[in-house]
């Protein structure tokens, strides 16, 4: 039969994966393995950077309501209107649940590589309470597509 062999590859891929790292270490200050941006997230450690104004509802599918925060390398580059942001450019997306209040779990890219194109950023999404089968990677695929319709696959205006 086909279908519990599907299944099978499915909790190989899909299933809750153990702690990756790209190797790339620190980043302005943030540790860009897996393990290092869910604790980076979850503590909220960009909450002081500039922020879209309010939650809005989000043009993509990352849940219903979301809000993005921008590093001050990454609002510097859009400022000045860079093509290529530079390295250490980092964005978060909170990510909400329909009533705009409750967090449900955050995306993060951050630049990690001069130059342009895909490879040159690490995509990381999960959601609570655990943050246990999160979305990491360096061009990862899942991501990568819509966000190379954006400059330098970053898609939000600056607030
Ligand atoms: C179907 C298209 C689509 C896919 C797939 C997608 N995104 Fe997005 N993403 C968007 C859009 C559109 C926005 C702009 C904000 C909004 O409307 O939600 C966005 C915004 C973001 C932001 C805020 C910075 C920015 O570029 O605007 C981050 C961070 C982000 N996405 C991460 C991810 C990650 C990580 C993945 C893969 C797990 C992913 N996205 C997959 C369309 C997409």
């Amino acid at each position: 039969m086909r279908l519990p062999s599907l299944l099978l590859l499915c909790f190989a891929a899909c299933g809750p994966s153990s702690s990756v790292d790209e190797g790339l270490g620190v980043i302005q200050e943030l540790d860009t393995s897996e393990q290092g941006i869910t604790a980076f997230v979850r503590a909220g450690q960009y909450s002081a950077w500039l922020a879209e104004p309010s939650v809005h509802e989000t043009r993509a599918p990352h849940g219903s309501k979301v809000r993005v925060f921008f590093n001050d390398v990454v609002e510097r580059s859009l400022r000045d209107g860079n093509a290529i942001h530079p390295v250490g450019s980092i964005l978060v997306k909170e990510l909400f649940e329909d009533d705009g209040k409750t967090l449900r779990g955050h995306a993060l890219d951050v630049k990690i590589a001069e130059g342009p194109g895909k490879d040159t950023w690490i995509f990381y999404e999960g959601f609570g309470p655990d943050y246990s089968n999160n979305y990491y990677g360096r061009a990862h695929s899942t991501c990568h597509g819509c966000h190379s319709d954006g400059k330098d696959y970053v898609t939000s205006p600056l607030p």
